[in-house]
């Protein structure tokens, strides 16, 4: 019969962790799947006008996927597709499309592929494992991704910890984004991520919310980055004045995302990063969540 499956957007890097650390972001795309005698593919909603009811849609493909790892034809079936999460904004749309689509299409095949496997069909596709990972499992996730397989640690967010994240109302592609970025790193500049983005993954298994600024700091991506989304430098070094633990660019952005302590009122944080929009010509959201 018919059976829902929905997969959350998320917010990779988190600074340092570039390509490895992410975690979900309670904004679903959902898919209503059912087996019948054709393939019918509807996207739903304002957010999807325009993508492809035809079998290049992006999450037919994804169901594909799995059918082609289990070595087997994907049944047919209608798949209805909604999301809420914003499309290239750097909250891991795409990522969110991949994964419920692989779940799927592992669900109308009778669920040959484990969990990990799920993971590594979509790490695979998208070439880094850091929105796939908590578009998965949910919650934050430490993932590596390379010629042995993918391998991940899922923590569970500390207490009082939740996020802000300030959405610009423009699209940036994540090519766009990554091609900014140089091919080579320095030692010096290799120690420095590394260094803090195990510092972060264990701040933030131990609850260490005290740490997190200063092992957010990240000097791989978002200085290169910083042109593309006006205001991003302002808001890395400033925000922590407004209550913001941390602040990172969101996957290859545009949103920008900011730790909050939800014992705390969070409008100074918001009044602060509405300003930096103002400042900056922007228009945009800034919403919170739990995590
Ligand atoms: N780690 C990726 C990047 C996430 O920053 O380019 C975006 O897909």
């Amino acid at each position: 019969g018919t059976f829902t499956v929905r997969a959350p957007a998320s917010s990779a890097n988190l600074g340092p962790g570039f390509d490895s650390l992410g975690l979900s972001v309670p904004l679903y795309t959902t898919l209503r799947v059912t087996p019948q005698a054709t393939t019918e593919i509807v996207p739903l909603g304002a957010e999807l006008e325009g993508t492809p009811a035809d079998e290049s849609n992006y999450v037919y493909r994804a169901m594909g996927l799995a059918a082609r790892r289990a070595g087997r034809p994907l049944p047919p079936a209608r798949i209805e597709i909604e999301t809420d999460v914003p499309l290239a904004r750097g909250l891991g749309s795409s990522a969110a499309a991949l994964v419920a689509g692989i779940v799927a299409g592992n669900e109308l095949l009778g669920r040959p592929l484990d969990d990990l496997a799920v993971l590594d069909v979509a790490a695979r596709e998208e070439g880094h494992p850091d929105n796939v990972a908590p578009a998965l499992f949910g919650g934050i996730v430490v993932a590596t991704l390379d010629k042995l397989g993918t391998h991940y640690v899922r923590l569970d967010p500390p207490a009082n910890l939740g996020v802000t994240v300030l959405i610009p109302d423009f699209e940036l592609s994540t090519s766009k984004a990554r091609a900014v970025l140089p091919k080579e790193y320095s030692r010096a500049d290799a120690v420095h991520a590394l260094s803090h983005a195990a510092l972060l993954a264990a701040a933030l298994s131990q609850g260490r919310l005290d740490l997190l600024r200063h092992a957010m700091q990240d000097y791989i991506h978002q200085i290169w980055r910083a042109p593309l989304v006006p205001g991003l430098s302002d808001i890395l070094e400033e925000a922590w004045k407004h209550g913001a633990l941390g602040a990172a660019l969101s996957g290859a952005g545009p949103t920008v995302l900011c730790f909050h302590d939800t014992r705390e009122p969070t409008a100074p944080l918001h009044a602060y990063l509405n300003g930096v929009m103002a400042r900056n010509g922007l228009e945009g959201r800034v919403l919170d969540f739990p995590i």
